[in-house]
């Protein structure tokens, strides 16, 4: 399908729809009339399958408790093995209410109150809350932040580690909002560092399909043919990729069998093994039958990210959209442009637009925000006008 003809057919207006990124404007910004470039779900309808299959169900009409079909390891575990190398063995599999959700569990199940968690930063907020909010201490380091392009930096994260007895490393690969789609490399390096510290790993690889220009996702357990295997939990849903969020079914993976029975102990205590039935079947058919869709979205996202980053960085001296390796969520430094009137007055004010700023990810970031691009063209090119209708007031002598 090409990609007219996949917006002809997918883009939808949700405002009306108790959506939080439309219907949620006035309660979060005190301003319903903005341009809504935040929330990190699509405009897109979801794939053809995903709405029959829910339907289907939905005439049975029965949504009591439900058990995990064969079929359905098979099918998740092969999308795996066909775009990632990792076929997943059903024994490792345990289910969430979401990846978040998943990543609180695994700090009740793996760390005391105390201990000390460890972030990236600038990284998804939902990262920093859930480790305060838990009473766990928050050991944050910032990524090196150069010219657009973030990376880790090892020595300043194995001081951490050790200064800090860090206990467990809350992983974003891809990283949202650094659209950094860790090489393996990368990942080796910080994962030994976290192996010889003892530091239990916990990927949340939520945004695993959503890849760029050739990029190569690795998940954190295939490294090294391995090696971190007895480290490492992976979190990851087909929320991200088929626009899902709210059927709140995501997947634990544990190939470690001492933390299996860890967490498995802890789960017994959630009495809460269930799924959502609606999650498990539309997560079905996405990994059946999705990926020509997913193919157009990422087409979509890929010419919004190119029209944002050539039009933006072109027409404005001094903005800088960062790197997108993965995640439609990129950064966009405009520390230069905005002038004396402050990111949020020129943003929300001036420009009219509702995003995430980069402060809510990491204080260094004030001057940067993130816009969602998993939308209509149309909308990225009125938010990139806007910017630049509004910014030349402001622009820094000289530039
Ligand atoms: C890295 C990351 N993890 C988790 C989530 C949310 O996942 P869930 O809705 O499954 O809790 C998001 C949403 O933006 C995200 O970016």
């Amino acid at each position: 399908m090409d990609k007219e003809e996949f917006l002809r057919n997918y883009l939808v207006d949700r405002r009306g729809t108790d959506c939080s990124k439309w219907d949620g404007l006035e309660q979060k910004f005190g301003d319903k009339d903005l341009l809504a470039m935040w929330v990190a779900d699509m405009e897109f309808k979801t794939c053809d399958a995903i709405v029959k299959a829910l339907k289907e169900r939905a005439d049975h009409g029965v949504f009591g408790y439900s058990l995990v079909p064969e079929e359905y390891y098979d099918v998740f575990s092969r999308w795996m093995e066909r775009r990632y190398g990792f076929p997943v063995d059903k024994e490792w599999v345990r289910f969430s209410t979401g990846c978040v959700a998943g990543i609180s569990w695994m700090i009740h199940a793996f760390t005391r109150s105390g201990d000390a968690c460890m972030i990236l930063t600038p990284v998804y907020y939902p990262f920093h809350n859930v480790v305060t909010n838990n009473n766990r201490k928050l050991v944050k380091v910032d990524l090196i932040y150069d010219d657009g392009y973030f990376t880790m930096d090892y020595e300043v994260i194995e001081k951490a580690v050790v200064d800090n007895q860090v206990k467990m490393f809350l992983m974003c690969s891809p990283h949202n909002p650094a659209g950094r789609v860790w090489k393996e490399e990368e990942l080796d390096r910080v994962l030994a560092i976290c192996k010889k510290h003892h530091v239990l790993v916990v990927s949340d690889e939520i945004h695993q399909d959503i890849v760029f220009e050739g990029k190569r996702f690795v998940p954190a357990t295939t490294v090294s043919g391995g090696k971190y295997q007895d480290i490492v939990i992976t979190l990851n849903s087909a929320s991200k990729t088929f626009n899902l969020a709210t059927l709140i079914h995501s997947h634990i993976i544990i190939t470690d069998e001492k933390l299996r029975e860890v967490y498995d102990r802890f789960a017994s205590g959630l009495n809460r093994t269930e799924i959502s039935i609606m999650g498990m079947v539309a997560t079905m058919a996405g990994y059946r039958h999705g990926e020509k869709w997913l193919e157009s979205v990422l087409e979509v996202i890929h010419d919004n990210y190119v029209y944002l980053k050539e039009t933006l960085e072109g027409k404005l001296p001094g903005a800088r959209v960062c790197a997108l390796e993965g995640t439609y969520l990129p950064m966009i430094d405009l520390r230069a442009c905005v002038g004396s009137v402050g990111t949020q007055e020129f943003v929300q004010k001036r420009c009219r637009l509702a995003v995430d700023y980069g402060e809510w990810f990491g204080e260094k970031y004030q001057g940067f925000i993130r816009m969602n691009l998993a939308t209509d063209p149309a909308y990225v090119k009125e938010a990139v006008e806007r910017i630049l209708r509004n910014s030349f007031l402001d622009i820094p002598q000289g530039l």
